[in-house]
């Protein structure tokens, strides 16, 4: 038995823990207007994501989804985003489940298929799925490889799969607190939820705990601060451990769904001596460097692939010559940022979705041209051809992919 298996009379108690938690505890905390939601997702958003996931394929909005561990509104979220696509949410809790019931009658969402299954039999479903969506469940589960192993049964060859699980060391306040609520006998009825919020209060400003108490979202209410500092079960996994993790289950990592705060080019690193160290690792060993130096990822969010896959489709790439016939497709959620510029900037770009403050890209007047000649229909070669510079707009869009300001339509 290696350290990531786990007897099958603990799993089945660990579940059971789970499972009661969710009922008590809905995730996230239920909504019942989507209508901000649905405005968001227009066509571009929708490009823009299949790119992300299927740079090589052409645009489709009609695949299969399957949202595994759904809580209480991302299959909704989904069947709104892709009113195309036919979407499946599958969850264990009960209560999750006929949430998100109500918003399937409230929108009218005739593409949104619900079932209360555990994700290590999805395939009951007896169908495959384009894209899967799993994003804050498998580190939740007794264990998280049958999980996985499950979700790459029902991938399609050339599926994609979202993949998001916890972080270790920028949860290392909430492992604590952990510990610490186990020890004192902290259950999770409401009364000690709220006595747990006055109590957190007094905790000292340079916890590790506190700059997520501040700052993230998870943190913002009262189950928020249960599921991260009661749960029964959580664990998180490092960069080289996520990667095993997904070798594992035959999946092969595809990229990081925000790529910028792992790599060496980009961020306040990138102007370090280090810099050059990095540069001579291999993709895999930059990122859990990377890791390791920010001290602070609470999670990872993935792309990742069957690696049986038929066709691979070449990964983008700028050494040869086939960036030219690339088609930029900006990024929504970017910003470009005009005042208090740093000297000779025109503008600085940055992604309101990154969370590190390092990661802003100043851009020169030149830059900004070719930037403006990104429509999502001409491809590099065409910007080129009106706005010159070979050499200029290869280091450029290339700069703009690793930054997370654009995808690429490669097909
Ligand atoms: C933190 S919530 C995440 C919900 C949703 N994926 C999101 O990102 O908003 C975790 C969800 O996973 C569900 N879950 C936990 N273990 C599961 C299992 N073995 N099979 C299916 N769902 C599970 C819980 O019931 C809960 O709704």
């Amino acid at each position: 038995m290696n350290d990531d298996e786990v007897p099958a009379a603990t799993a089945t108690a660990v579940a059971k823990q789970v499972s009661a938690f969710y009922e008590c505890h809905p995730y996230p905390p239920p909504v019942d207007d989507l209508e901000a939601y649905r405005q968001l997702w227009n066509d571009r958003r929708r490009r823009a994501e299949s790119h992300l996931f299927w740079p090589a394929e052409p645009y489709r909005e009609n695949r299969s989804i399957l949202v595994a561990g759904c809580g209480t509104t991302q299959a909704a979220h989904y069947a709104l985003r892709w009113p195309r696509a036919q979407v499946i949410g599958i969850d264990l809790s009960a209560k999750s489940i006929a949430f998100t019931q109500g918003l399937k009658r409230k929108y009218a969402l005739a593409n949104l298929e619900l079932r209360q299954l555990a994700v290590e039999r999805v395939i009951e479903l007896g169908q495959s799925f384009g894209h899967v969506v799993c994003t804050g469940v498998l580190h939740h589960l007794p264990d998280p490889d049958a999980g996985l192993r499950a979700l790459h049964d029902v991938l399609q060859p050339t599926g994609a799969l979202n993949l998001m699980v916890y972080a270790p060391y920028g949860r290392a306040g909430v492992y604590m607190l952990q510990d610490y609520c186990r020890r004192l006998g902290v259950g999770h009825t409401v009364q000690e939820i709220r006595d747990l919020a006055a109590s957190l209060k007094a905790l000292p400003p340079d916890h590790p705990l506190a700059p997520l108490l501040r700052n993230s979202p998870d943190f913002a209410d009262k189950a928020g601060l249960a599921d991260a500092l009661l749960h029964p079960q959580d664990r998180a996994y490092s960069v080289p451990q996520l990667l095993n993790f997904l070798g594992r289950a035959g999946l092969a990592f595809g990229r990081w769904v925000r790529q910028a705060p792992y790599l060496p080019w980009c961020g306040a690193l990138a102007s370090t001596p280090h810099q050059s160290r990095l540069l001579g690792l291999t993709a895999e060993a930059q990122y859990a460097a990377i890791e390791l130096f920010r001290g602070t990822m609470v999670r990872h969010g993935v792309v990742a692939y069957r690696k049986d896959r038929p066709t691979q489709g070449a990964p983008v790439d700028f050494d040869g010559e086939s960036w030219l016939g690339y088609t930029p497709i900006r990024l929504p959620d970017t910003l470009a940022v005009r005042d208090r510029l740093p000297k000779g900037a025109a503008a600085v770009l940055v992604n309101r979705n990154h969370t590190y403050t390092d990661l802003y890209l100043p851009i020169d007047a030149r830059q900004e041209r070719l930037l403006a000649a990104i429509d999502g229909e001409r491809t590099i070669e065409g910007i080129c051809r009106e706005q010159g510079d070979r050499n200029l707009a290869r280091a450029f869009f290339q700069q703009l992919w690793r930054w997370d300001q654009v995808v690429f339509n490669t097909s």
